[in-house]
């Protein structure tokens, strides 16, 4: 039997289309993409076409997109950029089910004297506006909410959240690392100065991102160096997993209509046949407002890691809570959502993806059925 992949949301394949498109970038068309001769030309076309591609997906300019080695990169370049350029302002504002791609860099910043508000959550992951407006003093610097979480899928209300920065004339960053490829994400209507996205999440390799930067809105880099992507990340560009990225945006525009309510569908399949199975099986995360390949189940009565044990090394989801040994610790979105301790014991992350079938989440739903029975 084939193995079954359900951690889309950890990372994707690269998609066929993708592949064909970032090849001839490490072939043919290798030039550095500073030279002036055709090699480099060449290359250079195939940068600024991404480029193009990127900010169509997001709705803005090129001149506004940055091209980054991933989420991670995006997430510090924003945080740490801000706290350096701030003439105003040394507090931050973020929230408490961040991915530690956000959460770490603004533990950095308080070593360093900024102060950092973590906004709570309530139990499905959702940020309430009223908060965000209280926590706003005249020293904030910047807000930054994910777009999706990543554990639970949940969708924030960003452009209210956004709204309610600007009218406070406080910049605004988003991580859309786990949305855009997956559902509409446009910068335009969310009116956010800063977003980030990370390519291996939609297909895309690993080791690439971007940054949107509305046009106006200043950082400080993070690394010193040539003046390669508006001397904001100096280094010689990785062209062909640039254009591995435009590229799956351009794969992802056309789908997203059908692809968010088929994995919808699958999902709804696989917590129904759950209980079906009588199984006592908790949807973590919102019911509606959430990723659509993102589904995460709390087994009553089980922890991870026996849910780990009865799927096999065959079918590949991740646990929704930490592993060391015998003890299971609660996730930290979880235990901002308030969940419930056992239930977020036993809480497992089925991410799914466009290759996902309806075979493939009735199997799961017999392994457990059989697995969880003993
Ligand atoms: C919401 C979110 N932000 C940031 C990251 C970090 O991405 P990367 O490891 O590609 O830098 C991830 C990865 O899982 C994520 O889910």
């Amino acid at each position: 039997m084939n193995p079954i992949y359900l951690d889309y949301n950890a990372s994707t394949p690269v998609a066929s289309q993708v592949l064909d498109e970032l090849l001839p970038y490490l072939r043919n068309k290798f030039g550095n993409p500073s030279s002036g001769h055709s090699f480099g030309v060449a290359c250079r076309a195939g940068i600024e076409q991404a480029r193009e591609r990127v900010a169509g997906l997001l709705g803005c300019k090129e001149s506004e997109i940055i091209f980054t080695s991933g989420a991670t990169e995006s997430n510090n370049m924003v945080i740490k950029g801000i706290a350096k350029a701030a003439g105003k302002g040394k507090h931050f504002i973020t929230s408490r089910i961040e991915h530690p791609a956000v959460l770490e860099p603004c533990r950095h910043l308080e070593r360093f004297g900024y102060s950092v508000t973590y906004l709570p959550v309530d139990q499905f992951g959702m940020v309430d506006p009223a908060d965000l407006e209280k926590a706003i003093t005249s020293d904030t610097a910047l807000v930054t909410i994910m777009h999706s979480n990543n554990e639970v899928g949940t969708i924030q209300n960003i452009a209210e959240l956004a709204r309610i920065a600007s009218a406070r004339n406080v910049l605004f960053h988003s991580d859309a690392a786990q949305s855009v490829g997956k559902v509409r994400v446009r910068v335009d209507e969310l009116g956010v100065d800063f977003l980030t996205v990370a390519g291996h999440k939609f297909y895309a390799p690993k080791g690439i991102g971007a940054l949107y930067i509305r046009n106006g809105r200043k950082l400080l880099p993070l690394l010193h160096g040539a003046g390669h992507e508006r001397g904001l990340r100096p280094g010689t560009e990785n062209a062909a997993f640039i254009v591995g990225l435009g590229a799956a945006c351009m794969v992802a525009a056309p789908i997203l209509e059908n692809e968010g309510p088929r994995q919808m569908k699958l999902g709804k399949r696989l917590f129904e046949g759950l209980q079906k199975a009588r199984l006592k099986v908790h949807l973590n995360g919102h019911p509606e407002k959430k990723l659509p390949n993102t589904w995460n189940i709390s087994f009553e009565g089980f922890t991870a890691m026996d849910v780990m044990d009865a799927l096999g090394r065959e079918i590949a989801v991740s646990p929704g809570a930490a592993c060391h040994g015998d003890l299971v610790e609660p996730s930290h979105v979880l235990s901002a959502m308030g969940a419930d301790l056992s239930l977020a014991r036993g809480a497992i992350r089925f991410s799914l993806g466009r290759e996902t079938t309806e075979a493939e989440i009735d199997r799961v739903i017999e392994q457990l059925r059989k697995g969880l029975k003993k």
